[in-house]
């Protein structure tokens, strides 16, 4: 039996408090109308003191199961992606599987920062396609919150980032189910993986790590290094070229064109980017989520965040054409484009 993998529900949470530009502009010299003028970003969550990366990712997981009909034990593999692990090691899977009170299944984290989720599910689809797990739990959850340094010196990354998680159920269907009424059938189609190493020190977190001696000093944090470093408008300008140039590859592959399109949930890194991509897509505002002003950006968890908010108010249908787009860290870039 030939087999693919479809989205059987969908999750999202959100720490409670919020912080908005003007409550950054108490702390250092920055203010609401050049975030909002150059990110688009309003205000963002930080989560309270004891709460973990973990913890973020566990709420989410338990709406999207809800939300698929799914219990704890029915998950086979969970996937984790972040790049703000609770510990440096073990990787967060371990942890949620423990908080979710799953049996011993296997758990992978997933190190491509922004892409992650996107990388998270062409793994989920791959691992399904081949057979050996049928219901993967696949989650993105960030606490950027604790990394920033909330400083004149850290402002240009310290504006940006912001606390949150989204989870996905994925599960195995046969590959010639039947199209529910007029809608076709609901499946992943197909992804697009790319990274380049050229330009990975051009946003990145120097310390901690074991590339060069000490693992960690309290030199190296006065100098900054445990907060992220980023040459933004070098990130920037890759963005916008890569994000429609990965959208085409996968719509390219599926023989399908921007068209076709239901809906395009591309990474929140900054409402400019966003806009840029729409625009050159030729794709109307509908279409494409945005949700950087309420949270900031999440990164591996922003796509499932605005997939959820998207699923769950109604603007994304079943049998709907989603296309998941990211561009980040590594550098890496990468797309799903998938039937919800
Ligand atoms: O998921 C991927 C993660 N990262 C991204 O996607 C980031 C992509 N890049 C960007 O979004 C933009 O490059 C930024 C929003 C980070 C910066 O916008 P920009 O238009 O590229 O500004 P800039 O870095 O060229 O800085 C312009 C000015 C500078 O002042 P001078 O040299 O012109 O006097 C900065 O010092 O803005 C100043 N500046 C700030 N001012 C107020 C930088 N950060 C801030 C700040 N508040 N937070």
């Amino acid at each position: 039996m030939s087999l693919r993998a479809r989205l059987a529900g969908i999750g999202h949470h959100l720490p409670p408090r919020v912080v908005t530009n003007d409550d950054l502009a108490q702390l250092f010299d920055t203010s609401d109308a050049w975030i909002q003028e150059r990110t688009g970003i309003r205000e963002r969550r930080f989560v309270d003191e004891g709460t973990t990366c973990t913890d973020l990712a566990e709420a989410a997981s338990r709406q999207a199961m809800e939300h698929a009909g799914w219990e704890p034990e029915d998950v086979d593999f969970i996937l984790f992606a972040t790049l703000s692990p609770d510990l440096y090691f073990p990787g967060n899977g371990v942890f949620l599987q423990k908080q979710l009170g799953m049996g011993p299944v296997g758990a992978l984290d997933l190190r491509t920062q922004c892409t992650g989720f996107v990388y998270g599910l062409a793994t989920a689809d791959a691992y399904i396609r081949s057979g050996m797990y049928r219901r993967i739990l696949l989650v993105g959850a960030e606490v950027h919150s604790r990394g920033l340094r909330l400083t004149d010196e850290g402002r240009d990354t310290a504006v940006l980032f912001g606390d949150g998680a989204g989870a996905v159920c994925v599960e195995a269907v046969e590959a010639d189910a039947p199209a529910q009424g007029d809608r076709p059938s609901s499946q992943l189609l197909t992804h697009a993986l790319h990274g380049d190493g050229a330009n990975a020190l051009d946003l990145c977190l120097k310390k901690p790590g074991l590339g060069s001696f000490p693992f960690i000093s309290q030199e190296q944090i006065d100098a900054g290094d445990t907060a992220p470093s980023m040459n933004g408008r070098e990130v920037f300008k890759n963005a916008v070229r890569r994000f429609p140039e990965v959208i085409g590859e996968v719509l390219a592959d599926a023989s399908l064109a921007a068209d076709d399109l239901d809906f395009v949930v591309p990474h929140q890194a900054n409402a400019r980017i966003t806009e840029a991509v729409r625009s050159r897509m030729g794709l109307p505002e509908e279409k494409v989520a945005s949700n950087i002003h309420n949270y900031g950006n999440t990164t591996a968890a922003s796509i499932p965040i605005a997939l959820s908010e998207a699923v769950h108010d109604g603007r994304v249908q079943r049998g709907d054409l989603v296309c998941l787009a990211a561009f980040g860290a590594g550098f890496t870039w990468a797309a799903s484009l998938l039937r919800y």
